[in-house]
């Protein structure tokens, strides 16, 4: 069996530092194999914020799987985002853009969704799928294969309207092709979870979406700071969110996958699921 903690949007700059510190007692004691980070590791990118980020990064001491989201992109200074969007990720971060993390049992691909040409959204290029499709394709599907982005490539329950990350369907048609099991992505700030046949009937086979809610920011939109830990042990997952319950993270849901040969990765309706809390009348600009 191999652990996952799926961490998302910590935003440094708008983080509560209780939550912050209780969150990595929390994950020195999950001890996972593996921490997923899929974006948003800063408010608006700046230098100071990258260095809390990254100092904060350095105490979590376990394999690490990092991509950047929008908000680590310069926002107002015009020139650093078109012509140098992501120097300080690379510098304080990884100057990996595209993260690659396997052993027996599981294999983890990142790629950057982020993009200088549009504040909120998030692409896929075409160059970036051929990798994807290089580096997944060819690994054994007795390997359990991860995709983690920024963006989704599902939209949350409560509110199916939400923009997803450009070329999900392309990617999608190459993910049951190559046969990858679950994708992971944040910018939302909500916990959800579903299979890719919920919102794209007539993809071969279905791939499981894990999404994770905002880690330890103060820009909560539907529910509580929260995290996912993922357990995944022969074509079987276990999904349980932690959540901040104002004092600690404690286990708030826990969902359970199983792979379909059919299908592939859905669970029959009365498992489809659930939103948290009531749909948020909020903005969802993350
Ligand atoms: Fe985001
Ligand atoms: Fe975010």
């Amino acid at each position: 069996m191999k652990t996952l903690v799926h961490l998302s949007d910590i935003h440094f700059g708008r983080v509560i530092p209780a939550v912050a510190e209780a969150l990595l007692a929390d994950l020195a004691a999950e001890g996972p194999d593996l921490v997923v980070i899929s974006g948003d590791l800063t408010q608006r990118a700046r230098r100071g914020q990258y260095r809390m980020a990254r100092d904060y990064l350095e105490r979590i001491r376990f394999p690490k799987i990092i991509v950047p989201g929008n908000h680590d992109v310069p926002l107002y200074n015009v020139a650093r985002r078109f012509l140098r969007p992501l120097t300080r990720y690379r510098r304080y971060i990884t100057d990996d853009m595209a993260p690659f993390y396997q052993d027996d049992e599981i294999a983890v691909l990142g790629i950057n969704t982020a993009r200088s040409l549009t504040f909120t959204k998030g692409r896929i290029s075409r160059a970036q799928i051929e990798l994807i499709r290089r580096r997944m394709c060819p690994i054994p599907d007795n390997v359990f294969k991860i995709l983690v982005t920024h963006h989704p490539f599902l939209p949350p329950p409560q509110n199916q309207k939400l923009p997803l990350v450009g070329r999900a369907r392309k990617v999608l048609e190459m993910v049951a092709a190559c046969n990858l099991d679950l994708l992971l992505a944040g910018h939302f700030h909500m916990s959800y979870a579903g299979g890719s046949h919920s919102a794209y009937r007539t993809l071969a086979r279905s791939v499981l979406v894990i999404q994770a809610g905002t880690a330890a920011s103060s820009r909560m939109r539907s529910e509580e700071n929260a995290y996912n830990r993922i357990d995944i042990h022969n074509s079987r997952v276990t999904l349980r969110v932690r959540m901040w319950n104002g004092e600690s993270f404690v286990e708030h849901r826990t969902r359970h996958y199983a792979y379909n040969t059919d299908g592939g990765w859905d669970f029959p309706a009365s498992l489809e699921p659930e939103a948290s809390t009531s749909p948020s009348e909020r903005s969802l600009k993350n």
